[in-house]
């Protein structure tokens, strides 16, 4: 595996690789890897001649300075797992080498999405990402590039990004990868505490309830049995529940036969905030 820090770098050696008429296939993240990027990253594989995977722990895409600092950092492992499904190209750039000493976002209009869900409450957060992926696939300019599903909403965003921008990049959702006990995969399993652990599969639990109250229910109704629900649960504190159309992210209040529907939820088990959400039938 190839490991480059400085743009100039990783830029003509991937300019050699595109000469050759090879693909490139892209896993942006922010390391403390797990079963969920390894799977992004075999799913690159097959499609792609290369694959190169960025590790980079975005600054402007954090609304809290203490989450930021916190964030988990597992090079070592990082570097196995990478190997272990023999990840191409390792970018590994500092903070300076992004921003040089401008940390701050450039400004986007994702018509509306940014405004919904996580965009609520975690202001500036939309447009700390799409700086940054935006300056990865300028600097990386791959063919396809992969992201989970567990942060829907950035993927969506995402999407709209490039459809704007006019990047010739294709994105390509993945499904999320879930623990044993239903828990959705993230880099901020970690820092749970073992009682907040314990408690957290309570998340997708209620999720797949929802998803089989949908097909007789309203909107309205479930949205109030969840709140409900999460407040006999002392170790997770509901911050959202909501059933959106998939395309707008928008609230719904009625189902329409011809529209894909969501259920999301985001959740602070103790200190750490946690989303997740699911897919609903609309039959
Ligand atoms: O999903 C993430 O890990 C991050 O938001 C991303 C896409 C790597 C940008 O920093």
């Amino acid at each position: 595996m190839k490991v480059f820090a400085t743009k100039k770098e990783i830029k003509s050696y991937l300019l050699t690789l595109k000469n050759k008429k090879k693909t490139i296939g892209f896993v942006p993240t922010m390391g403390a890897l797990h079963h969920g990027h390894l799977s992004l990253i075999k799913k690159a594989k097959k499609k792609n001649d290369v694959v190169v995977v960025s590790i980079f722990v975005n600054p402007t895409q954090f609304d809290k300075k203490e989450d930021l600092i916190n964030y988990p950092k597992t090079l070592k492992n990082d570097t196995i797992l990478l190997k272990s499904v023999s990840c191409d190209v390792l970018f590994l750039p500092s903070v300076k080498e992004i921003y040089n000493d401008n940390i701050s976002s450039q400004k986007f209009d994702f018509d509306g999405l940014e405004h919904q869900m996580e965009g609520k409450f975690r202001e500036g957060h939309f447009d700390g990402v799409g700086t940054i992926v935006k300056t990865f696939f300028e600097i990386v300019e791959p063919n396809r590039a992969y992201f989970g599903q567990k942060d829907f909403q950035q993927l969506q965003i995402i999407k709209k990004m490039v459809r704007k921008h006019r990047l010739d990049v294709k994105i390509k959702g993945c499904p999320i990868f879930r623990e044993e006990d239903g828990l959705a995969m993230s880099s901020r399993n970690t820092r749970l505490t073992e009682v907040h652990r314990k408690a957290a599969p309570f998340i997708y639990k209620t999720l797949k309830k929802v998803r089989k109250k949908f097909g007789t229910e309203n909107a309205n109704y479930i949205t109030e049995w969840v709140e409900n629900k999460f407040k006999k649960q002392p170790l997770l504190e509901l911050e959202y529940f909501t059933i959106a159309e998939e395309k707008s992210l928008k609230t719904i209040k009625n189902k329409e036969s011809n529209k894909k529907y969501r259920a999301f939820i985001a959740v602070f088990a103790g200190k750490i905030r946690l989303i997740d959400n699911i897919r609903l039938k609309n039959d």
